[in-house]
């Protein structure tokens, strides 16, 4: 098992999020329901990033989950 996570895709997931709501972020890649965790990571070395939303409107999720500032994106996917 690898200890590097799956690069989903070398993009940003956009999604959009509400206000106060929490997020659970694929850490792993391995999630079907991308950038969302769907449960995939049991078993690995990863777990789930939260994200709290502190307002409503679009954010971008890292794709590549090499972001050094998880869960969003921050430019690292263009470097991979
Ligand atoms: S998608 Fe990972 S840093 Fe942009």
């Amino acid at each position: 098992m690898s200890d590097a996570p799956i690069i989903t895709q070398k993009a940003p997931f956009a999604a959009e999020v509400e206000d106060g709501k929490s997020y659970f972020w694929c850490a792993c890649g391995q999630s079907k329901r991308q950038p969302f965790c769907d449960g995939s990571h049991k078993g690995t070395a990863f777990t789930p990033v939260k994200y709290t939303a502190d307002k409503t409107g679009k954010v971008f999720f890292c794709g590549c989950k090499h972001s050094a500032n998880q869960p969003l994106c921050d430019g690292s996917h263009s470097r991979l």
